[in-house]
């Protein structure tokens, strides 16, 4: 009787909801699958400086930035550790930073920053690109027992000081690469431009 009746109206109906759904779908979709291919979107993107705020990081913390795909370490290193950098020296492979493609030329100093309590690195180990973790307690480690706080590769054992040094008996040939960076104020960092600050 009317069931028909009823169940073929709903049919209809459903049939012109779902044509009308997957029509409006398609064009909601052609947007943003159209500007993902977009290549000036794309390298824009990719080559991008990234801010950050550097005024919340805790003395003796690190976070994290993402630029170009990669992570960059941002460490707020205190007088101690600052201090233990100078003492380094002999057990590291290019203390003085010999090597000058690994940061740009303001941070080429002992901290290899533009100030010595914000440390800026490449979170991508120069052995074979593992991301080394951060361990900055001062006490003796399984994998060295005058540890002074640094970066310790867990893929093949690289350690790194709390400049990105690295040290002697690791498989990493190179110090972390410090990028290009500048303060846009007391605040807030650039990664990725040199800018003018000191
Ligand atoms: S990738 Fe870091 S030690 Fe090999």
């Amino acid at each position: 009787m009317s069931n028909d009746g009823v169940n073929k109206g709903r049919r209809t109906l459903l049939i012109a909801v779902t044509a009308g759904m997957g029509a409006g779908a398609a064009v909601g979709v052609a947007v943003p699958f159209v500007k993902s291919w977009n290549p000036s979107e794309k390298a824009k993107a990719a080559g991008a400086p990234a801010k950050a705020d550097v005024s919340k990081i805790e003395v003796g913390q690190m976070v994290v930035v993402e630029w170009r795909g990669k992570p960059v370490y941002l460490v707020k290193r205190s007088e101690e550790t600052i201090g233990n950098l100078e003492g380094l020296a002999e057990r590291l492979k290019d203390p003085s930073n010999g090597n000058k493609g690994q940061q740009p030329e303001y941070a080429d100093n002992l901290y290899r920053s533009r100030k010595a309590e914000l440390l800026v690195l490449e979170g991508v180990c120069t052995h074979l690109g593992c991301a080394p973790k951060y361990i900055p307690e001062v006490k003796p480690e399984p994998f060295d027992a005058n540890w002074k706080g640094g970066f310790f590769c867990p893929c093949h054992g690289s350690r790194f000081d709390l400049a990105g040094r690295v040290f002697s008996g690791s498989p990493a040939a190179a110090n972390l690469v410090v990028p290009p960076y500048g303060y846009l104020d007391d605040n807030t960092i650039i990664i990725g431009e040199d800018g003018a600050s000191a």
